[in-house]
């Protein structure tokens, strides 16, 4: 049994984990009313800076330059991406904070690139974006932006860093069933549980991409706040809105390397093998429409000519220029034998984010008393039906400094929670069938990318659903028996998500943004203006 309690426990280590530990510690140290020194916790299931936000690349998005931009810009093209769903407050309150967000982030010490010619920092485009608006650090802007603030971490005695520890479950209170009181946490390098009480717990723990087979995403992203706060009875929305993203290496050898689309920014054309380009056909804003537009494009042209991939061009463009924007794009390229600055990319779509997940607030506050959510794993309504590059670590930063100021003003009238259940695993034994997870793993994934992906059919997505309903019972079985660990808990919690994301697609009987299924090709405003919303207890729990 574990006595450290924590005012503060913070599940995530990427964008959204970090902004909130530091703001947390910064303006704890600044609180005269605050009498004892405050303790966070920040949790990482493997290695610290592991997840999306170390991968990003394009940058982040807010309005920076205003003689060129605009707040109303900024807010049309997102609702214009969002196809009809974005929040209205939601978008405005990212917005308008944006900038705020991005001086804070400099001020913690992270350098973005600048012209060639002045200080002036340089903007991107994207997909999109009317404007020019995209701060980013080359094409690495996520290491820049996650070692900057993860330097400032370490800086802080109030926060404790717990790397390979995986959190299994929200502990709720035995007293009131909607409040979240800690966590159980996983060791995953001893295999022991402890308990971890908290007054305040935050899931920050990103996407859930890695429910598909081909993803952008790095292997953390197991959607394991979603489906831990769908246990504990959050709402969860919009789950059916995956992202693909267009252009991902297509390489045996390359494992998830995406292609930013800033390369589609500064010019890169995609082709089809023999060199014809095709985006015109799709859309007036060719290679820069938004994402879902440009992956079904990809989609498309890939089946209906039988190729594997497309290309993606952008070697007219100076070489200089090329090694100077794309650095590790350039050298990831080079290093399987493609030397971007001569040669076409050959790329394809791969999952890359997930718009829906835990219903919050705009100060990031869930269902459940003491629970906040933020980053990717949260549902803000920011995105809508399909989320506009490089909103994504905006929403990150502002999400997480507003939840931190909604703890801080809680926090002198919360007192810590007696009597926390411990951790059972009387009724259980070591399993010698670690071959039952590695298969459902493969399983799982590939009928998703088949069956749930781009493209949808209401047929597979009912077989899609009798699929994942035996798995969930299998894997419900064997969590019950055995010994859990790392691999077991993110199947079990991929499996809900796949389950979440297949019943908000059957939910859906209509296209919009991100959801697109051949058997209803049309948006339909009449009944599907709205967000798809699954609340736990309507469901029907799996046998225990
Ligand atoms: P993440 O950065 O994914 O971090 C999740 C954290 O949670 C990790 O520390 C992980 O260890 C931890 N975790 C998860 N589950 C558990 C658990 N059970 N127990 C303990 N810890 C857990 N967005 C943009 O806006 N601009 C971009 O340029 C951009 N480029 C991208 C490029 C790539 C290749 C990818 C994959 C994504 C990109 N995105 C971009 C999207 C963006 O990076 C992510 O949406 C964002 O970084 C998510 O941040 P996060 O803090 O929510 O989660
Ligand atoms: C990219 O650089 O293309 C990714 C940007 C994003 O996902 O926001």
């Amino acid at each position: 049994m574990n006595t450290e309690c924590f005012d503060a426990v913070i599940i995530g280590t990427g964008a959204a984990g970090l902004t909130i530990a530091l703001e947390l510690a910064d303006q704890i140290q600044s609180d005269s009313s605050l009498t004892e020194k405050p303790k966070i916790a920040l949790i990482s299931k493997g290695p610290i800076l592991e997840g999306s936000t170390l991968y990003a690349q394009g940058g982040i998005a807010a309005v920076l330059d205003e003689d060129k931009d605009t707040i109303e810009h900024h807010i049309r093209d997102t609702l214009n991406a969002g196809a009809g769903l974005c929040h209205q407050d939601s978008v405005k309150f990212a917005i308008e904070h944006g900038k705020e967000a991005i001086q804070w982030v400099i001020d913690k010490g992270v350098n973005f690139s600048r012209e060639d010619d002045s200080d002036e920092y340089h903007l991107t485009r994207e997909g999109g974006h009317s404007r020019r608006r995209v701060i980013h650090a080359a094409d690495a802007t996520g290491k820049a932006l996650s070692e900057g603030l993860l330097s400032q971490v370490k800086n802080k005695p109030e926060i404790k860093l717990f790397e390979h520890h995986l959190a299994v479950d929200l502990i709720l209170s035995p007293q009131n069933a909607k409040q979240c009181v800690g966590i159980y946490l996983l060791d995953t390098q001893t295999n022991q549980v402890m308990e971890v009480p908290a007054k305040f717990t935050v899931l920050a723990t990103g996407g859930a991409s890695k429910v598909y087979l081909y993803t952008s995403n790095p292997d953390s992203s197991t959607g394991d706040g979603i489906a831990m706060a769908w246990r504990a009875g959050c709402r969860v929305a919009n789950m059916e809105f995956n992202q693909f993203h267009p252009t991902c290496l297509y390489h045996p050898k390359a494992k998830s390397f995406l292609i930013s689309e800033a390369l589609r920014g500064e010019g890169a054309q995609l082709k089809l093998p023999d060199g014809t380009p095709f985006m015109h056909k799709f859309d007036a804003r060719e290679e820069l429409a938004p994402r879902d537009i440009v992956a079904q494009a990809i989609d498309y042209e890939m089946k209906r000519t039988g190729s594997d991939y497309v290309h993606l061009d952008i070697s007219h463009k100076p070489e200089a220029f090329i090694k100077e924007h794309f650095p590790t794009i350039y050298k990831r390229c080079l290093s399987f034998g493609i030397d971007i600055t001569r040669e076409p990319i050959p790329v394809v779509p791969a999952a890359h984010y997930t718009c829906g997940g835990i219903m919050t607030n705009l100060d990031g506050q869930t269902d459940l008393k003491h629970l906040f959510a933020l980053g990717e794993t949260a549902f803000t309504g920011l995105h809508g039906a399909n989320r506009m590059a490089s909103n994504s670590l905006l929403e990150c930063l502002v999400f997480a400094q507003a939840s931190a100021k909604k703890i801080l003003a809680q926090l002198p009238n919360t007192q810590h929670h007696k009597n926390i259940p411990q951790w059972d695993n009387s009724r259980v034994t070591g399993s010698e069938e670690g071959v039952v997870v590695t298969h459902n793993w493969d399983e799982l994934r590939l009928f998703m990318w088949n069956y749930v992906g781009i493209v949808r059919k209401n047929k597979r997505l009912s077989l899609a659903k009798q699929r994942v309903k035996l798995l969930r019972r299998e894997i419900d079985d064997y969590y019950r028996q055995y010994h859990i660990n790392n691999d077991l808990i993110e199947l079990r919690n991929l499996a809900i998500v796949a389950e979440l994301i297949i019943d908000s697609a059957i939910q859906r009987k209509e296209s919009r943004g991100l959801h697109y299924t051949l058997d209803y090709p049309y948006k339909d405003d009449k009944q599907f203006l709205c967000d798809t919303i699954l609340v736990p207890s309507t469901y029907q729990k799996p046998p225990i």
